[in-house]
C-alpha cells in the first residue's frame, strides 16, 4: 500500500492525538529510513533521540530474536537473568549502586518523584515535618503521566488535563536566585534536565549544576535529573551529567537505552535504595527479559563501535556546521544554535515558521523534529557520520535559504 492508502486508514482507526507527518514507514537501516512509497530519508531525528544504535543493527536484531526464543517475559514475581547483568553493568558505567527498571521516560520520573516522597517519609518526615514539595523548571519536559505532567514546566501540555498533582513548583530554568528562593525544608527534591530537550535544546552551565547541587545540600532535599533525553551516550558522555561532575542521588533514563524497544530506568546512591521499600512502587513489564537482553546489545555495540565517543566527535563536527549556519548572512531564518554532543539544535527567527521550514527538509529528504516551538532539533543515531551530517546539513541550509518570513 502506498503512503496515502494507508494514512487513510490510519485516520480511522488511530487517534488523532499525534500531528504525525504524512509518511508512512516501512523499513530502516543504520541512519535511512524508507517509506511505503519507497523514497529514503536520512534520519537525524532518530524517533526523538531513541534509535541510539541506527535503524536494525544486526546486533540488536539478533539479540532480541534470540531472546525471545529464549524467554521474554516472567513478571517481577521472579527474578531475570538479563535484568541482573543489566543492573550489573549500569552499575559499573555509572555512579549509581542500584537500578530500578520500567517502561518509559514518564516512568521512569514518576518513580524520581514517588522516590523523593517515599524516602524523606522512611527517614521519618511526617505530619508537620513532612517533605513533598517538587521543584522543576520553567519549560521542562518529563512526560504526559500526571505525575510527570505535573512536572513538565509548561502549561500547554497541561491544558484541560487538571488538577495536577500538587505540591509541586516550577522556577526559571537556569537561575539559581529563583531556585534559592523556592528551597526550603519542606523541599523533596528538585529535579532537572541537564539539557532541555523539548524545551528548545537549552543546556544547563556547571555553576547552575552544582549550585543546585549546593543549595539541595543546604537544606537536605534531594537532586535528582532526568536524562531521558540526554542520557546513554546522546551528548557524547554516557551520562550528560559527566560534563558538569555533579553528582545527582537519582536518575532518570529511557529514549535510546534499549535502541528503540520501549524501557525506562532509574539509577539512584545506595542511600536511596530504602526510598522505595518492597511493594511500594513497581510495574508488571518492568526490566523484562526482552528489553533488557535490546538494552545489553546496546551496550555491547557502543563498545564496539565506540558509539559515545562518535557522538562526541561529530556532535561537534555538527555544532560548528550548526554555529556557521547562524552566523551566515545568507540564512537570516537560523538565528542560534544550541546544544551538546548529538543533541543539537538551531533557533529559527521569530520572523519566520519553523513548521514549513521542517516540512521542506522533509520534502527534501532528510527528518528533523521542532522542539521548544522555534528549535529545528538534530538527535540523530549515535552512529552517524561528519558526512551524514554534512549531507543533512546542507539541505537544512536550502531549505532556510528558500524560508520565507511570515507575512
Ligand atoms: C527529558 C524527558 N523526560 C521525559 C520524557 C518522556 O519520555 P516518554 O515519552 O518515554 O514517556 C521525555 C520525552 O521526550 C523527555 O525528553
Amino acid at each position: 500500500m502506498t503512503n496515502e492508502a494507508l494514512i487513510s486508514v490510519a485516520q480511522q482507526v488511530l487517534l488523532g492525538n499525534y500531528r504525525s507527518a504524512p509518511l508512512v514507514f516501512v523499513e530502516g537501516k543504520g541512519c535511512r529510513l524508507t517509506d511505503a512509497d519507497g523514497k529514503s530519508y536520512l534520519d537525524l531525528c532518530a524517533g526523538i533521540a531513541v534509535v541510539s544504535v541506527g535503524h536494525s543493527h544486526p546486533e540488536l536484531s539478533r539479540a532480541i530474536g534470540a531472546q525471545a526464543a529464549q524467554l521474554m517475559h516472567v513478571s517481577n514475581l521472579f527474578y531475570n537473568e538479563r535484568a541482573i547483568e543489566l543492573g550489573q553493568q549500569l552499575t559499573q558505567r555509572t555512579p549509581f549502586s542500584k537500578f530500578y527498571f520500567c517502561n518509559s521516560g514518564a516512568e521512569a520520573n514518576e518513580t524520581l518523584l514517588k522516590l523523593a516522597r517515599r524516602y524523606h517519609h522512611e527517614r521519618g518526615a511526617r505530619g508537620d515535618k513532612a517533605r513533598t514539595k517538587i521543584i522543576t523548571a520553567l519549560q521542562s519536559f518529563h512526560g504526559r503521566s500526571m505525575g510527570a505532567l505535573t512536572m513538565t514546566g509548561q502549561p500547554k501540555y497541561q491544558e484541560g488535563m487538571g488538577p495536577m498533582v500538587g505540591d509541586v513548583e516550577h522556577v526559571p530554568y537556569g537561575d539559581l536566585d529563583a531556585l534559592r528562593a523556592k528551597v526550603d525544608t519542606r523541599t523533596a527534591a528538585v529535579i532537572l534536565e541537564p539539557v532541555q530537550g523539548e524545551g528548545g535544546v537549552v543546556a544547563a552551565t556547571t555553576e547552575y549544576l552544582a549550585g543546585t547541587r549546593e543549595l539541595c545540600d543546604d537544606v537536605g532535599a534531594l537532586f535528582m535529573l532526568d536524562e531521558v533525553q540526554t542520557g546513554y551516550g546522546r551528548t557524547g558522555r554516557f551520562l550528560a551529567r559527566e560534563w558538569s561532575g555533579v553528582m545527582p542521588d537519582a536518575c532518570a533514563l529511557a529514549k535510546g537505552i534499549a535502541g528503540g524497544f520501549p524501557l525506562g530506568a532509574v539509577g539512584l546512591r545506595e542511600e536511596l535504595a530504602h526510598g522505595l521499600p518492597p511493594g511500594s512502587h513497581g510495574t508488571t513489564y518492568g526490566g523484562n527479559a526482552l528489553a533488557c537482553a535490546a538494552a545489553l546489545a546496546v551496550l555491547r555495540i557502543f563498545d564496539q563501535e565506540r558509539l559515545v565517543e562518535n557522538a562526541e566527535r561529530v556532535g561537534v563536527h555538527l555544532g560548528r556546521r550548526l554555529d556557521a549556519l547562524a552566523a551566515d548572512s545568507a540564512t537570516p531564518a537560523a538565528v542560534e544554535a544550541r546544544g551538546l554532543g548529538l543533541l543539537r539544535g538551531i533557533a529559527v527567527a521569530d520572523a519566520y515558521d519553523p513548521a514549513p521550514i521542517i516540512a521542506d527538509v522533509r520534502r527534501r529528504g532528510v527528518l528533523l523534529s521542532i522542539a521548544g516551538g522555534n528549535v529545528l532539533r538534530f538527535s540523530p543515531p549515535l552512529c552517524v557520520t561528519a558526512a551524514e551530517i554534512d549531507e543533512g546539513v546542507a539541505v537544512v541550509e536550502a531549505a532556510l535559504k528558500s524560508a520565507k518570513p511570515r507575512s
